[in-house]
């Protein structure tokens, strides 16, 4: 008996021993007490159009500078022959631009047109692809016609149609061409052929295989990615563009909605690349509100749009004249209630009309407003106090999201905050663009904030690994996971949560790192994606509290956790991130369960990798990528191992 007694001992010693020297780590999950509910939006992507995020990217239009009308009216065109730009009785007067094509003298060389794409156009084999243009005869003859030519990077034609043009007056003219090769810098040629001479606008060309096949589509893979995250809210379109580089160039969403065509360009305030200043960055507004709003509620997503609150990008412009008069606001805010009205009015209203008329007569049910990006000073509680008053009066029910500026703390910050409180906001936006130790250091950020507050909206946040050239790392992706614990932990106070930006062209890009890379023919998921994409996929419905010797887990021994049940699925999911180089075996003690209760093993993913630097690639895309993982139970008891620089997600049923 002593000597059972005595074995007995020298194991719980050894535990002991083991659990001092960080072998054996103990959590306590209480399963009986259900805390805060996770909002459904909790985890959401925020979408500007910046690194040609729309255009060039998202948006699946090809050619560049489509209808002649940037400031260079021929940028991204070259021409040979007859060719003449015009703009007396233009077919769309808000682009009023277009081309005269006429058949050239008998010493110059054959009338032609021909577009570079953003950055090249991309071409896969066996797709086909929809041209479109707008024509009218100006000369009458026999015969007019456009030949339209795909181009591979070796200038080799890969697709070819006729078109006759056959009007006198402004028509749309559609044909499909069919590309025979696959290449990611191709061209479009187009030659006119005929005597006398045509007028063109609004030249375009989309693979027909856009997301859920519409006209005037978005990327198919690109929005497949949006929809992969299983995002819970959609923000929506910036960002710093929302204020323009002035306030002539801010975001103005009136002009992004009705007949694409007559959407005048405007010119973005991200109007370089990171190489180069060729100022060849426009936004089309061919993706415009009534398209965002469409994907919001394609990907599943609330639609939170941002408006001007009459405040030009704050970095740009220092000088209050810059800015619009807290007195002259009215058309502002009028514009922020119209788009109200866009989103949710019936078909019976001036706005709910106009989203009636592009072909959803159904609201879109709109339930947020974000006024205002990244403002700072007393100009920007002055003028939001008037959209909050005049909003509140019309739409009681519509939640206001204020700015508490760029940084994360500081006297800006402070002052915003108490601000904000002030207004009583429904959120607070705040942006973090923070080196990976800020993340990991701060993941008890919002364990203290005061919960009589307006809730948390982290609008835009990525950790910078700015020793190595803010890569999308696992470094970074890392400590997000880290930091994201205790968003979670904290989601009686943190509503949403938005990474930024989104996407970036490989080929043009002002701002790293991004959460989704892509070429003219890929996409590229980075480490941060599927951090997101876990995230986003495993929100269950309320917060569980999960202890390591009853203080939250929020970096002790490079160790991060959260918990949270799900109603939905009947089970708590565990989120680990052990951001330290050693493994770690966690035991977590699943207390206050039923008597008779049978605790079960559910889905378990991990990301692990012994290279923080590590980063996908368009060669090795799915280097880092989720992988099935396992852990024990045994009665109440699961025992994890966390290996060195992982982040787990453990489901228990
Ligand atoms: O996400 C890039 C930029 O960062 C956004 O436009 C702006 O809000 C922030 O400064």
């Amino acid at each position: 008996m002593m000597k059972y007694f005595f074995v007995i001992f020298l194991a719980a010693c050894m535990q002991f021993i083991y659990a001092q020297q960080g072998g054996i780590v103990e959590f306590e999950l209480d399963t009986r007490k259900i805390g805060a509910a996770v909002q459904p939006y909790m985890w959401g992507i925020f979408f500007e159009d910046i690194n040609f995020g729309a255009d060039g990217g998202l948006y699946a239009e090809l050619v560049k500078n489509r209808s002649f009308d940037f400031p260079q009216n021929l940028m991204g065109w070259r021409v040979a022959g007859d060719v003449r730009l015009r703009s007396d009785n233009p077919p769309f007067p808000n682009n009023p631009v277009y081309l005269q094509l006429s058949a050239p003298d008998h010493d110059k060389r054959r009338t032609a047109i021909d577009n570079e794409g953003f950055r090249g156009i991309g071409y896969k084999k066996d797709e086909t692809y929809r041209f479109s243009v707008w024509a009218k005869r100006e000369i009458p003859a026999e015969s007019q016609k456009l030949v339209v030519e795909l181009i591979n990077s070796r200038n080799d034609v890969i697709g070819r149609q006729e078109l006759s043009i056959d009007d006198d007056t402004w028509k749309l003219y559609e044909i499909t061409i069919k590309a025979n090769e696959t290449d990611a810098k191709g061209r479009l040629r187009i030659f006119y052929v005929g005597q006398g001479s045509i007028c063109i606008d609004h030249v375009s060309l989309f693979p027909t295989d856009t997301w859920k096949g519409r006209k005037n589509g978005l990327r198919k893979d690109l929005a497949q990615a949006l929809y992969d995250l299983n995002p819970g809210v959609f923000r929506f379109p910036g960002g710093c563009i929302v204020e323009g580089t002035d306030l002539a160039t801010r975001y103005d969403w009136k002009k992004s909605v009705g007949q694409v065509e007559n959407r005048p360009l405007n010119q973005n305030r991200w109007n370089y690349t990171h190489s180069r200043h060729d100022f060849d960055y426009f936004q089309s507004y061919g993706m415009g509100f009534y398209e965002f709003f469409l994907l919001a509620k394609d990907i599943g997503a609330e639609p939170l749009p941002i408006v001007s609150v009459g405040l030009a990008c704050q970095f740009e412009n220092t000088e209050e004249h810059a800015h619009v008069p807290v007195a002259e606001l009215g058309p502002y805010v009028q514009d922020a209630l119209d788009l109200i009205e866009f989103a949710n009015g019936p078909a019976t209203s001036t706005w709910g009309k106009v989203r009636t008329e592009m072909g959803h007569p159904e609201p879109f049910d709109l339930k947020f407003i974000g006024i205002g990006n990244e403002q700072w000073g007393k100009e920007y509680p002055e003028r939001l106090v008037v959209f909050i008053e005049a909003i509140r009066a019309k739409y009681p029910n519509i939640k206001i999201i204020g700015s508490s500026g760029p940084g994360p703390d500081g006297e800006r910050f402070d002052y915003l905050w108490t601000e904000m409180k002030r207004l009583k906001v429904d959120l607070v936006d705040e942006h973090y663009y923070r080196p990976p130790q800020w993340f990991l250091d701060n993941a008890a950020r919002y364990d203290t904030y005061d919960r009589k507050s307006p809730a948390v909206f982290a609008g835009e946040y990525a950790s910078h690994d700015r020793d190595n050239g803010r890569e999308n790392n696992y470094l970074s992706a890392l400590s997000e996971a880290a930091f994201m614990t205790g968003l979670e932990r904290n989601a009686d106070i943190v509503h949403m949560c938005t990474y930024a930006p989104l996407f970036a062209h490989i080929d043009a890009w002002q701002w790293k790192p991004d959460l989704i890379w892509f070429d003219n023919l890929n996409v590229l998921k980075t480490p941060n994606y599927y951090v997101q994409q876990l995230y986003g996929h495993n929100a269950g419905s309320h917060v569980a509290p999960i202890t390591w010797n009853k203080k939250p887990i929020a970096g002790q021994d490079g160790l991060y956790a959260s918990a949270v049940w799900d109603e939905n699925e009947k089970c708590f999911i565990v989120k680990i991130v052990n951001a330290g180089k050693e493994d770690k075996n966690i035991r977590i003690n699943l207390n206050g369960a039923r008597r008779g209760a049978v605790f079960t093993l559910g889905d378990c993913v991990k990301m692990q990798n012994n290279n923080l630097q590590a980063i996908n690639t368009f060669e090795q895309p799915f280097g880092i990528v989720p992988q099935k993982t396992t852990a024990l139970i045994d009665g109440n008891v699961l025992t994890i191992n966390a290996e060195g620089q992982s982040f787990g997600i453990y489901k228990i049923k």
